[in-house]
């Protein structure tokens, strides 16, 4: 995940923003770079690779000064290299910036800029945003200024940490969206400025975090809040707690909470360094999967546990779809003790968040047994699935702390989906436009997923209405039957209700028997080919007395009119919406929860990571 530390003040940033950089090493990254004004003008060393590389450019070609900016990367547009990797300076050399998340609009930015005679030196999407401030501060405008203006042409969740060397007193930081916070810190004559908590721990407690759409302009003395139009913000700093875990939960009451937030990032990072949206192409280079292979392969069966097993039933929609391969999905524990049709011309797809289920482990080892090609979508690296694998994906999302996943379960969708045309596309059965088609919906994602987000305060108010609850049923038909699946394993693992996740068109078959007003009924309902299905569902239940929780498109009045509860999301692609559709079910589960009181990150009885039997 990418980082970003900022420093102004008395001392000397580079050790300050190095050391910064290295407490948040641990979520993973591919570059990294920092940015100081040396004598009023920016130097930058950045490099490929961990930390220690950097350390040592600087160790060669040192760097010092009282105010920079530095950033761990992790690749979304351009290669993991030294001229992607963050600072990017402009041409002027008077501006700089670091960034997360991405720009979505960049292509065209950048031909814009270009056509105006900008010349770019990365392929970074992040690179637009310093041309952008550069034109704009132009002669007579201020960085503050030019980069308001900057903001407002930008599209996508992301954060930006800007300096200049015109105006050496200050650091302009933003928060557009959802792409990670940005978290200020008060020292005694010196300000900090960070993506994440833990990279300024050490130097301060007292901080400010910033909401979407608001902007920080830092100064040795302090800080001042604004909106992108200018309006000032009052706020004042808070004191974060000196225990390290309350202190990683950031502006979170739980790490659940916090980890359904980072799900733009975590979709950001998936995606990141995998796709090519101007080739309309995506890269799993640690899958492993040569041409001959996707020829070779008759079937898949995938195997995985819990919340991963749900991740495994969106993946036979998208695989049997794109790539027109069966596949077979089996819960991890059945599979080792059945008598699998598995061989040579399978291939056997586990997908663990901690790559270290027993369950799972084993039907891995049932699946080498019969000489399958073994596959693993796991979050931890190093894991003993992953090392067992012929191939693996690693899901970006970086450690996932509370035990009822959310992020580990957005991930592996999308990282599902990408596998579906890279094998269609080996297969030889996806023509150029329609892969470019699937390939561009991916850009989207992690706005849409935002957009979700944006919509807590009216889940909770549907929680609330839930709170008396005793049994909760959730239909869902076709690609999100496994959105209701999950939406129920969320509620029961956290909250204790007793909630079923049903296929829709199985409810006329014995679920329906229950309906009453004491059983609500949670519906996915979004604009998709199984639509009008689904409002009959709701019709059914509304004619038994049940109350309707509805997930739906914005702007669908008929459901507005029908359910007692709307959730409402996006319109999503469909075969990526179970992504964004799960993200309200996870915030009510939340919600439910932490209204009830109850122990949101380690409900009893569950473990994050079963290793045994
Ligand atoms: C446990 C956790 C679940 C998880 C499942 C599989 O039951 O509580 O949240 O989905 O294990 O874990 P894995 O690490 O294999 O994805």
């Amino acid at each position: 995940m990418c980082g970003i530390v900022g420093y102004i003040g008395p001392r000397d940033a580079t050790p300050i923003i190095l050391q910064g950089l290295k407490r948040l090493e641990y979520r993973g990254y591919d570059s990294a770079g920092v940015a100081v004004l040396q004598n009023g003008h920016i130097e930058v060393r950045r490099d490929a690779g961990k930390l220690s590389r950097l350390t040592k450019l600087v160790e060669e070609k040192p760097l010092s000064g009282h105010i920079g900016i530095g950033h761990t990367r992790w690749a979304t547009h351009g290669e993991p290299n030294a001229r992607n990797a963050h600072p990017h300076i402009g041409m002027t050399g008077e501006v700089v910036v670091v960034h997360n998340g991405i720009v979505e609009n960049f292509l065209e930015l950048r031909e814009e800029l270009a056509a105006e005679g900008a010349e770019f030196h990365s392929d970074t999407d992040t690179e637009t945003i310093v041309h952008l401030v550069e034109r704009l501060m132009g002669a007579q405008q201020g960085l503050e200024q030019a980069a308001m203006q900057t903001f407002h042409r930008l599209k996508g969740h992301q954060s930006v940490v800007l300096l200049s060397s015109r105006e050496p007193d200050k650091i302009v930081a933003a928060r557009l969206g959802n792409a990670g916070g940005v978290v200020i810190g008060f020292g005694e004559d010196e300000m900090f400025v960070a993506s994440d908590l833990p990279a300024i721990l050490e130097h301060t407690r007292e901080v400010v975090f910033l909401e979407n759409g608001e902007m920080a302009i830092v100064t040795r003395e302090g800080v001042r809040l604004q909106t992108l139009d200018g309006a000032p913000i009052e706020r004042a700093p808070q004191t974060v707690p000196w225990d390290p875990v309350a202190a990683e939960k950031g502006e979170y009451r739980h790490f659940m909470q916090k980890e359904i937030h980072e799900q733009v990032r975590s979709l950001t990072d998936t995606i990141a360094g995998r796709v090519d949206f101007e080739a309309g192409r995506v890269y799993l280079p640690q899958l492993n999967l040569t041409p001959e292979l996707a020829r070779r392969i008759k079937r898949i069966v995938i195997t995985a546990c819990g919340t991963a097993y749900h991740a495994g039933l969106v993946g036979k929609y998208l695989i049997e779809h794109i790539a027109r391969l069966p596949v077979e999905v089996d819960v991890a524990s059945e599979l080792r003790y059945r008598d699998p049709i598995i061989d040579e011309d399978t291939v056997l797809l586990a997908i663990s968040q901690s790559g270290e289920t027993a369950d799972t482990l084993a039907a891995m080892a049932e699946g080498r047994t019969r000489g399958a090609t073994l596959w693993a979508v796991v979050n931890v690296i190093g894991s003993q699935a992953m090392r067992v694998a012929d191939g693996y994906i690693s899901m970006q999302t970086g450690p996932e702390i509370g035990v009822a996943s959310t992020k580990a379960y957005t991930a592996p969708l999308v990282d599902l989906y990408m596998l579906a045309i890279l094998l269609a596309d080996l297969r030889g059965i996806l023509d150029e436009q329609e892969r470019r088609r699937l390939v561009a919906a991916l850009r989207l994602v992690p706005d849409l997923a935002g957009q979700a987000l944006e919509r807590e305060p009216e889940v909770e108010a549907a929680a609330r209405s839930l709170l008396e609850t005793k049994h909760c049923l959730y239909l869902g038909r076709g690609i999100n039957m496994p959105t209701a699946y999950e939406g129920a394993l969320k509620l029961k693992e956290i909250s204790y209700i007793h909630a079923e996740g049903y296929p829709a068109g199985e409810m006329k078959h014995g679920p329906i028997a229950l309906i009453d007003r004491d059983m609500p009924v949670v519906v996915i309902a979004t604009q998709d080919r199984w639509y009008e299905k689904m409002l009959s569902q709701i019709e059914q239940v509304k004619s038994r007395g049940g109350p309707v929780v509805a997930v739906a498109t914005e702007g669908d009045e008929m459901i507005a009119s029908l359910a007692d509860h709307v959730l409402w999301v996006p319109e999503t692609p469909w075969m990526l919406s179970p992504v964004v559709n799960v993200i309200p079910l996870q915030m009510l589960a939340y919600h439910i929860a932490a209204l009830l009181g109850l122990d949101v990150d380690q409900p009893r009885n569950l473990a994050k990571s079963v290793t045994v039997e």
